[in-house]
């Protein structure tokens, strides 16, 4: 098990990367798989900025594109002035595999903790097949 402090430096350490000359604001995300691997990922922001990616999407798809689909918490660290939580979109990317992940942001030593599903309650859900038809009776 990856220790929290540890976790929020390898966020602390990949949001040096971040690419943010649009925003300046940059964001990295430690994502800490099952087996204690942690998939790292900053944002990339697009000169057409609606293409941007943020660091916790990142982190995902690192982890994914190595085979990790169980994660036990995830790690940010910003240059905001207080901890920031995910975005929105983020939290429906990291629901797809972790309802409940508790999240560990920090800015400038400053720590706040959550999990998602208090972030995100009733995270959408494809229904499809029977289980849809089922749910269009009632
Ligand atoms: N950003 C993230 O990387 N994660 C979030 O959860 C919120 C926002 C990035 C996107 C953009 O590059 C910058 O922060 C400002 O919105």
């Amino acid at each position: 098990m990856t220790d929290r402090d540890e976790l929020l430096n390898a966020a602390i350490s990949v949001k040096e990367r971040a690419h943010a000359p649009y925003s300046g604001f940059r964001v990295g995300a430690a994502l800490e798989a099952d087996d204690g691997t942690v998939y790292s990922g900053c944002n990339v922001e697009n000169a057409s900025y609606g293409l941007t990616i943020c660091a916790e999407t990142a982190a995902v798809t690192a982890a994914v594109s190595a085979g990790r689909v169980s994660f036990r918490r995830i790690a940010l660290s910003s240059d905001a002035a207080s901890p920031v939580a995910p975005c929105g979109a983020c939290r429906q990317v990291l629901a797809e595999f972790a309802p409940r992940l508790p999240i560990v942001s920090e800015t400038g030593g400053t720590v706040r903790e959550w999990t998602l599903d208090r972030l995100l309650p009733e995270a959408f859900q494809l229904a499809h097949g029977e289980e849809a038809q089922e749910e269009s009776k009632s």
